[in-house]
C-alpha cells in the first residue's frame, strides 16, 4: 500500500525489512548493472574558489565521482591504488552490505597497498543517499578526500514524495575551508520557480553539522538514506547532520531563488537570471528528529528484544603513542579490549548507549541500520527515526533497537575520527 494508509510502508522506506541473508550473499554472483574503476591517487588539488591542498583523489577528483544506482542493481566498484601511502579501502558508509565487502581494513580485508586493486560488489538494495570512503587510516585519508557520494534511487515513485529533481551536496571541508561537493563558498544551481527540489546532503566531517534553507519551505524527506513518513515542513528551522550523516532536504523553489546554507558555504538554487538571494543567519531551533514525521508501525517489534546491550562511553587519561592523550572507553575499557557485542542472526537487539564521556560522539554502527526509541527516557513519537549515524551528546541516554539480519563482524565507532583513533570503537559478531 501506498499514501497514508496504516502499516508500515517498508518498500517505500519507513524503514529496513528483516532480509533473507543467503539471497542477500549469492545475489552478488550476478553480473553487474554499475561497474566502475576507482584509481586512488596522493595529489595536489586546487579546490575551486578555496585553498591548493595535498589531497587524496579518485579518479582525479576529490571528492570522487557520485556512484548512481537503481535500487536492486548490483554494483561492481575496482579500487585501484596508485599512490595512497600507507595503503587504502572503500567503506560504504550507511549501506547495509554484506559483511565482506565492508571496506574496513584489519577486519573485513586488508589495505590495499601501492599497485594492488581490490574488487568490491553489492546489491544496492535500499534506496537513499550514501557515502563511500577509506577505512584505513580514516582520521587522516577521509580528512584529506578519499571520499565520494553514493545515490540509490528508489523502484517506487512514492518514495520521492513532493520532490521534482534532486541533487548531491556532499559537504567536506579541506585546510579549514568547507566545500560543497568540490566547491569552496557559493554554488549556484538553476531550478525552475514552483518546483521541489531533493538536496541530498551529506556530512563527511568530523563535527555537527547545521544546514538550513534560507527564504523558502522545506521538509526533511529523508535522513540516513531511510524517508522520513509523511514529514510536515521544517521551515525556519536547522537540521543538524551528525558527523557520517545525511539528510534530504525538499526544498521549494520560489521565484526569488533560495539559499541552502551550511556553516561557510550555499547551495543557491533559483531561476536563470534570478538575482542571488542574501545569506541567512542559522535559526536558533532545530528539527527534533525525535517527534519529527508521522508514527507508522515499525516491521519488527522492539518489545520482543532477545538481546539487551547497554554500554556507556568514558574517558580517561592515558598515553597515546607514549605522550599524555586522551582515551576514550566503552564500560571502563578501551579498544582493543572492549568485549565484542554478540548476537545471533534473528535476534532483536536493544542498546542503550549512555554517554558520560564529556563530549559529543558521532555513534556509526557497520552494516546495519537501527531505529531510536527514546533519548533520556522520552519515547520516540515521529515517523520511525532509523540512523546509521546517530550524535549521543555528552549526558545523554539513547535507546535504540534493530533486527540481527547481517552476519559477520561489524566496527561500531565513533565518526569524530581522531576519536576512533583514540580508541572509541567497538565491534558487534554475530556467533
Ligand atoms: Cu563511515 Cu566505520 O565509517
Ligand atoms: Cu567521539
Amino acid at each position: 500500500a501506498t499514501g497514508s494508509g496504516a502499516g508500515p510502508r517498508t518498500e517505500s522506506g519507513v524503514g529496513p525489512r528483516p532480509r533473507d541473508v543467503t539471497s542477500f550473499v549469492e545475489q552478488r554472483r550476478g553480473t553487474p548493472d554499475v561497474r566502475l574503476t576507482l584509481t586512488a591517487r596522493r595529489e595536489e588539488v586546487s579546490i575551486p574558489g578555496g585553498p591548493t591542498v595535498t589531497a587524496y583523489t579518485l579518479n582525479g577528483t576529490t571528492p570522487g565521482p557520485t556512484i548512481r544506482a537503481a535500487q536492486g542493481q548490483l554494483v561492481e566498484v575496482t579500487l585501484v591504488n596508485e599512490s595512497v601511502p600507507g595503503g587504502t579501502t572503500l567503506h560504504w558508509h550507511g549501506i547495509d552490505v554484506p559483511n565482506a565487502e565492508d571496506g574496513v581494513a584489519g577486519v573485513t580485508q586488508d589495505a590495499v597497498t601501492m599497485g594492488r586493486s581490490h574488487t568490491y560488489r553489492f546489491v544496492a538494495e535500499r534506496a537513499g543517499t550514501y557515502w563511500y570512503h577509506s577505512h584505513q587510516v580514516s582520521h587522516e585519508q577521509v580528512v584529506k578526500g578519499l571520499l565520494g557520494a553514493v545515490v540509490v534511487t528508489p523502484k517506487a515513485p512514492d518514495a520521492w514524495t513532493g520532490a521534482d529533481t534532486a541533487l548531491v551536496a556532499l559537504s567536506h571541508v579541506y585546510a579549514g575551508k568547507r566545500t560543497i561537493n568540490g566547491r569552496a563558498g557559493e554554488t549556484r544551481i538553476e531550478a525552475a520557480a514552483g518546483s521541489v527540489v531533493r538536496v541530498r546532503v551529506v556530512n563527511t566531517d568530523n563535527g555537527l553539522m547545521p544546514v538550513w534553507v534560507g527564504g523558502a519551505a522545506f521538509r526533511v524527506l529523508a535522513v540516513d538514506g531511510t524517508e522520513v513518513h509523511e514529514p510536515q515542513e521544517a521551515t525556519g528551522r536547522a537540521v543538524l547532520v551528525p558527523a557520517g550523516g545525511r539528510a534530504d532536504l525538499g526544498v521549494h523553489v520560489p521565484a526569488t531563488g533560495v539559499r541552502v546554507e551550511l556553516p561557510g558555504a550555499a547551495l543557491v538554487l533559483g531561476p536563470a537570471g534570478a538575482q542571488t538571494p542574501a545569506p541567512t543567519r542559522k535559526p536558533a531551533a532545530s528539527v527534533d528528529l525525535l517527534s519529527y514525521g508521522t508514527p507508522v508501525a515499525l516491521p519488527f517489534d522492539p518489545e520482543r528484544a532477545t538481546r539487551h546491550f547497554t554500554y556507556s562511553i568514558g574517558r580517561r587519561p592515558g598515553f597515546v603513542n607514549g605522550r599524555p592523550g586522551v582515551h576514550w572507553t566503552i564500560n571502563g575499557t578501551m579498544y582493543p579490549k572492549v568485549p565484542m557485542f554478540v548476537v545471533s542472526e534473528g535476534d532483536v537487539v536493544r542498546v542503550r548507549i549512555a554517554n558520560k564521556s564529556g563530549e559529543t560522539h558521532p555513534m556509526h554502527l557497520h552494516g546495519h541500520h537501527v531505529v531510536v526509541l527514546s533519548r533520556d527516557g522520552v519515547a520516540a513519537t515521529g515517523s520511525p527515526w532509523w540512523t546509521d549515524s546517530l550524535e549521543v551528546s555528552q549526558g545523554q541516554t539513547v535507546e535504540v533497537a534493530f533486527v540481527a539480519d547481517n552476519p559477520g563482524i561489524w566496527m561500531d565507532h565513533c565518526h569524530n575520527l581522531p576519536h576512533a583513533k583514540e580508541g572509541l570503537v567497538a565491534h558487534l559478531m554475530y556467533e
